[in-house]
């Protein structure tokens, strides 16, 4: 058993941040923050178009960006919460640079801005077309020299400790009192015993299979707050990212950052039509809810399996100087994006629901906390505004710090047992888990897409329970490792993203059910 005063779950820009934080604050008190890849690995790191906070006070106000936010999430955001985190955000993308960041800047050393869809001015800062690499490069140099910071890369945790894993029959005021976690190494199971816990391990793209997000993606925090009771909501708003580089797999896909809309790229059908003006009167730049469907819908009516991005009319040097890696990824693949459009599909991006928190990042299980893009605050309602979220992941580590600071945690006296896998065997082969992860994939895709209906999503949620009992054998049977806790994790996602879809009886933000009329602006 390893026993520690702050436990957090994930090395993202929510956990890295929180991590330091912390670290700064307490010198004598111990951080462990486990990650089950690389140390870097994160949807942080690959996020491209940038951090949008309000720095331009002269075109721009806090109150633009807060009404941005609240029409993207469609009537479903908690307006206390935008005002706080609008507001918060340059305060907390300065403590960044003063950290090292850089955000790129003209001539008079003026932060350039960029602008995306649902924006109403140029508000996005950004570091090239790399800007989550860049934060977590910042966030992570800066951990690796405090010394009471733990970082135990390749660790995945796999269940949070409540009353049930002490037999107490309780489903009210449960505690967290750390958590399970699998040594990817060595494939051990360990009890990390901590005073407070933070989930901070990011989204779930991989449950589509299709996406934009790494490997890393598989909802894993919030299927464990979900199985420790904690609430979890607003599942069914899954932001579908509309601009992935489509190479014909069903895969890991390259983002076309929406900034390269914001620059001026169009979006062509096969037959070279400019189609996003039939569909909402700002174009490219509508929300991208609004831009997924648009494309869904000329997709479906061509038959054809993309629609392009055309940036054959912009200055390609100055495309090149803006967004160098994806200039170079799309030459990789013998796309010139001077003279050749880019072959682009909806995939899944983001999760605007996830485990509910407070302002304080406090979750409906004592000292277990939640931030970043698992946590579900009313920031982004029932659509987020494109580059909310670094912002929020940023502003909330820093909201559960300032809880932290006024309200320290004790260390339970509670003798926690250890895992408990006796009479469990080794799985043997990775087939048969593949197998499963790719059908759930393919159902999630084909029933709870960008366009659901009810039948679809009662289809979706009879084969889901099969795939549910199948995976349950397996779970009783073997030993957990990294792949067989992530199917485990996609399946409980899954199950939430369905059910709460079907309690849905309307459209709205990002969730568009054919069954129901209106169609939201
Ligand atoms: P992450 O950065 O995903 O970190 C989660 C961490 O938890 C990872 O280290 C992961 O390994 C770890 N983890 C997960 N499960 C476990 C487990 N069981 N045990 C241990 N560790 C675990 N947002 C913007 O605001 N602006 C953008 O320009 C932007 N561009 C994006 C581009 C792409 C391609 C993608 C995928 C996302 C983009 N986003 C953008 C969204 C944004 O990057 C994420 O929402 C944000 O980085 C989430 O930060 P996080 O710290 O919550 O999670
Ligand atoms: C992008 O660069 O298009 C992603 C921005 C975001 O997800 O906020």
């Amino acid at each position: 058993m390893l026993e520690t005063n702050f436990l957090i779950i994930g090395s993202g820009a929510a956990g890295l941040t929180l991590a330091v934080k912390l670290a700064a604050e307490f010198p004598k008190k111990k951080i462990t923050v486990v990650t089950k890849a690389h140390q870097s690995e994160s949807n942080t790191k690959y996020a491209q178009g940038g951090v949008a906070a309000v720095f331009d006070l002269k075109e721009d106000s806090f109150q633009k960006h807060i009404e941005d936010t609240l029409i993207a999430g469609d009537g479903l955001c908690d307006r206390a919460v935008v005002e706080m985190v609008i507001k918060e955000g340059p305060k907390r993308l300065r403590e960044l640079m003063a950290w090292g960041a850089k955000f790129d800047t003209d001539a008079d050393g003026e932060l350039t801005l960029g602008r995306e869809g649902g924006h109403s001015e140029f508000r996005v800062i950004h570091h090239k077309d790399t800007t989550g690499n860049e934060i977590e490069r910042t966030l992570l140099e800066r951990a690796n020299q405090l010394p009471n910071i733990t970082l135990l890369p390749h660790h995945f945790a796999i269940d949070l400790i409540t009353e049930h894993h002490f037999s107490e029959n309780k489903t009210e005021n449960l505690s967290c009192y750390g958590a399970y976690v699998l040594d990817q190494i060595s494939g051990n199971i360990f009890t990390i015993k901590a005073d407070c816990t933070t989930l901070a391990s990011g989204g779930m793209g991989r449950v589509y299979g299709h996406t934009t997000n790494p490997a890393v993606a598989t909802g894993d925090g919030i299927a464990m707050a979900y199985r420790a009771k904690a609430r979890i909501q607003n599942m069914e708003f899954i932001q579908f990212h509309p601009t992935a580089l489509y190479d014909g797999n069903n895969g890991a896909s390259f983002l076309i950052s929406e900034a390269v809309r914001g620059f001026g790229a169009f979006l062509r059908n096969k037959k070279g039509e400019r189609f996003m003006l039939k569909y909402d009167e700002r174009g490219e730049l509508a929300s991208r809810d609004i831009v997924s469907r648009a494309i869904d819908s000329e997709m479906k009516k061509s038959g054809d399996e993309c629609v392009f991005l055309d940036c054959t009319h912009l200055d390609s040097d100055d495309f090149k100087k803006h967004f160098p890696t994806i200039y170079e990824t799309c030459l990789q693949r013998t796309i010139n994006v001077a003279n050749d459009w880019i072959p682009v599909v909806p995939a899944s991006h983001y999760l605007c629901g996830g485990v509910v928190v407070d302002m304080d990042g406090k979750t409906s299980v004592k000292n277990l906390f939640a931030c970043g893009e698992c946590s579900y605050t009313g920031l982004h309602g029932a659509n987020r505004l494109a580059s909310n979220s670094l912002l929020e992941a940023l502003v909330y580590a820093d909201c559960i710090f300032q809880y932290l600071c006024k309200h320290k945690p004790s260390r339970t006296t509670k003798a926690i047992p250890e895992w408990n896998d006796e009479g469990t065997v080794l799985l043997k082969g990775s087939e048969i888990l593949q197998q499963k992860t790719e059908q759930l994939q393919r159902l999630m895709r084909r029933y709870a897409g960008v366009v659901r209906n009810n039948s679809d999503l009662e289809k979706a949620s009879a084969q889901l329970e099969i795939l549910y009992f199948e995976m349950e054998a397996l779970y009783q049977k073997h030993k957990l490792n990294t792949a067989l806790s992530e199917l485990r994790n996609m399946v409980n996602v899954a199950h939430l993203i369905i059910q709460q879809s079907l309690k849905r009886k309307e459209n709205r933000g990002g969730y568009f059910n054919e069954d129901y009329k209106k169609v939201k602006k």
